[in-house]
């Protein structure tokens, strides 16, 4: 990757949502696999596919529907991804992060992230809801890899606190006012896409982790070196436990995405509300 030549594309796409929105998003969100939903419920502004956003790489998932949707939810003025990129699928980094790099250049303050994921956590059942309190990247690569852009912040960033104390409270206090059951928890993050043996599996839990996934920790590292505040959620798709691992497929992940989905959206747009502009 040319540096100069991505620092360019990122600014003709925000230059690009920028003209074309009536609307200064102040909370960026990128939806995860089977959670498109959440876009039913912004006050919607218009709708965005992404292969109309210069420079943006096309979503190839086809549980992703690739479209931003930019309104109001909770109040707040949100731009919504419906639809990531995955390492997996063969994007570089500079990809998957894309869409943090022009929520950061658009002026975005806050992140809001979702993803589907394996848990780890023998206490865990599917269908939970895990705040990520911490995040381990196992992924083999990171998106800061690479010459540093001063301009979108520093070569080493901070990572003593990635996901936001009082948006984590704040979430907690939200869920606990609505009776939505939440569980707390570190994602690690795998390339994936093959699934986890039962030696990984073990392994991962044994390094702290309480729920796995093949996304979210780039675009989080990416929002954090932009300065952005970060706040993600897992919906728990599927359990593993090491001693009697059950065979998982995307449908049943999606199935479990699906029916979790409600509290998902309940649980974010309260917090939307909830949270200082
Ligand atoms: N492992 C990795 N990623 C996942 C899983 C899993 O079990 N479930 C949903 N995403």
């Amino acid at each position: 990757m040319i540096v100069s030549e991505y620092r360019k594309k990122i600014n003709e796409a925000a230059r690009f949502l920028a003209d074309g929105l009536d609307l200064r998003p102040t909370v960026g969100i990128i939806l995860g696999t089977g959670l498109g939903g959440l876009a039913d419920r912004i006050e919607k502004h218009k709708i965005i596919p992404y292969r109309d956003i210069p420079h943006f790489p096309e979503s190839t998932v086809e549980s992703h529907a690739g479209q931003l949707i930019a309104g109001h939810l909770g109040g707040k003025a949100v731009l919504a991804f419906q639809g990531r990129f995955h390492f997996y699928e063969g994007y570089s980094l500079e990809e998957v992060t894309f869409p943090v790099r022009v929520l950061a250049t658009l002026g975005v303050r806050t992140l809001i992230l979702s993803n589907a994921a394996g848990g780890l956590n023998p206490l865990f059942k599917p269908g939970d809801l895990m705040i990520i309190r911490d995040h381990i990247n196992l992924m083999g690569v990171n998106p800061l890899r690479g010459p540093n852009i001063e301009k979108w912040g520093v070569r080493f960033p901070d990572m003593s606190m990635p996901y936001d104390r009082a948006l984590c409270a704040k979430a907690e206090e939200v869920a606990l006012a609505s009776g939505l059951p939440v569980q707390k928890g570190v994602y690690v993050a795998v390339s994936g896409p093959s699934l986890e043996t039962p030696a990984e599996t073990r392994f991962l839990r044994m390094i702290g982790a309480d729920a796995v996934g093949m996304s979210t920790v780039p675009e989080v590292i990416v929002a954090r070196h932009a300065g952005l505040k970060v706040f993600a959620v897992s919906v728990i798709a599927n359990v593993n436990l090491p001693e009697c691992m059950q065979p998982v497929s995307i449908e049943d992940v999606i199935a479990t995405a699906g029916k979790a989905e409600p509290t998902l959206v309940l649980l974010i747009s309260r917090l939307l509300k909830a949270m200082d502009d």
